[in-house]
């Protein structure tokens, strides 16, 4: 930024001090215009603004106070600094303070000290002209800040719609293929089992219209076949109907220690020998409210889960204790709500599972085993059944790290057996 030159306005009639007030100030650079009389002082001053005045009391015309008065209700950023020979009283200083003068030096006046009395003034003069810059320019700060924040925040505004948009999109188009699994999921698995029917059926009506009459034996064996079909079919539907949380619970107020004990050698049957089982209970395990024979289907499905992940051999815990999920994040979660429960964990040392298959194993029909090996509704079962019975249930697996299938089921303070409405 370049410096504008320092104007100053000498008044004085007596010529030798106007000249030597000049020639001092001219030495130092400042740019200096002069007069004897105080109304063309008034005049100058009211054309070109200087920087500062060196104002002397007494002068031919007007008073040297009320030149400055004048000027100073009309230019207050003009420095005046009043000089007098005449008037030298502390009275005199007090008046010409009074007028409006910043400063007041007494005749003769000594060259460094005139000097210093200038740049005292400027320094002054400087400092009132940008606090004077700053508050003007602070307004338009503010408003130019406003308006950024604001388009800041209307673009903000947009990109959150836009990505609820495409959100919403994606949830549109994974619900589609949920469901599009689900749909092609029944009509495959009823078809192989009609086939197996209507083929047992064909051949029941081939063996009694020929010629020779079927054994009772082949007859029984072919409507055995057909049967054990439409078993397998009923148990399809079950398992649908209790994803779908339409299952007819029997909720009882269970002591899950006790229930689940009682099942221990059922589990170690179905696992198979070389899986090591290990069971933990909570030494005051309150009571949940469950149907127990949806239970037992849901933990035999998740312990045929860990043995076929374990590839054989390995080891699996249950652990059942009691949990109080407290009401605030980070306890609760999307998955889990504040309250109590008794919560039973099955831990596998398997091959777990990355997360794309976490997020999609309760899925009806979602199964990575190979045909004929899974349906796919293993989890789905376990997801309806905790979930119609007012719980919440959390995959925690890693590829390699095993799996861990935590069940939160609410607790009951009902006495035992009592039949409980289904949440
Ligand atoms: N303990 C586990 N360890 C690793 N992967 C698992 C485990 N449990 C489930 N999965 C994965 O989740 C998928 C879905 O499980 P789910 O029990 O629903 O079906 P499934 O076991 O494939 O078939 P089904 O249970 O009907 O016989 C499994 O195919 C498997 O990929
Ligand atoms: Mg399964």
């Amino acid at each position: 930024m370049t410096e504008e030159a320092t104007r100053i306005l000498v008044v004085d009639d007596d010529e030798a001090g106007r000249y030597v007030k000049t020639r001092i100030l001219k030495s130092k650079g400042y740019v200096v215009s002069e007069t004897a009389l105080g109304l063309v002082a008034i005049e100058q001053a009211e054309a070109a603004q200087p920087d500062l005045i060196l104002l002397d009391v007494m002068l031919p015309d007007i008073s040297g106070i009320e030149v400055c008065r004048r000027i100073k209700s009309e230019f207050p950023g003009v420095m005046v600094l009043q000089t007098s020979a005449a008037f030298t009283r502390p009275q005199d200083r007090t008046s010409a303070l009074d007028g409006g003068a910043d400063s007041f030096l007494v005749e003769p006046i000594d060259p460094d000290e005139l000097l210093a009395a200038v740049n005292a003034l400027l320094r002054v003069r400087r400092a009132e002209r940008e606090l004077r810059r700053l508050n003007e320019t602070l307004e338009a700060q503010v408003a130019e800040r406003t308006s950024e924040l604001a388009e800041a925040n209307a673009h903000l505004e947009q990109e959150v719609a836009e990505r609820r948009k495409a959100e919403q999109a994606l949830w549109h188009s994974q619900k589609l293929e949920a469901v599009g699994q689900l749909t092609g999921g029944v009509a495959h698995d009823f078809n192989n089992l009609l086939t197996v029917i209507s083929g047992n059926l064909e051949l029941v009506r081939e063996a009694l219209s020929g010629n020779r009459a079927p054994s009772t034996e082949r007859l029984l064996r072919l409507i055995k076949s057909a049967q054990g079909a439409a078993d397998r079919g009923a148990l399809v539907t079950q398992q649908l109907l209790a994803f779908a949380r339409r299952s007819m619970l029997r909720a009882e107020s269970v002591d899950l220690s006790a229930l689940i004990a009682a099942f221990a050698g059922f589990l170690q049957r179905a696992l198979g020998e070389a899986i090591k089982l290990e069971m933990s209970f909570d030494p005051d395990l309150w009571r949940c409210g469950i149907d127990p024979i949806q239970f037992e289907a849901a933990i035999l499905n998740l312990a045929v889960n860990a043995r076929d992940a374990m590839g054989g051999s390995g080891h699996v815990t249950v652990e059942v204790v009691n949990m109080t999920v407290p009401a605030d994040p980070p306890h609760t979660t999307r998955d889990l709500t504040e309250g109590s429960y008794v919560c039973v964990r099955v831990t596998d040392s398997g091959e777990g599972m990355t997360p794309e298959v976490a997020a999609r194993a309760f899925e009806p029909f979602f199964t990575t085993k190979e045909i004929g090996k899974g349906s796919g509704l293993g989890l789905s079962q376990v997801y309806g059944f905790v979930k119609q019975s007012g719980g919440h249930v959390i995959i925690d697996s890693a590829p390699g790290a095993g799996t861990t299938v935590s069940l939160y089921l609410p607790r009951s303070e009902l006495p035992p057996e009592t039949l409980s409405k289904p949440a």
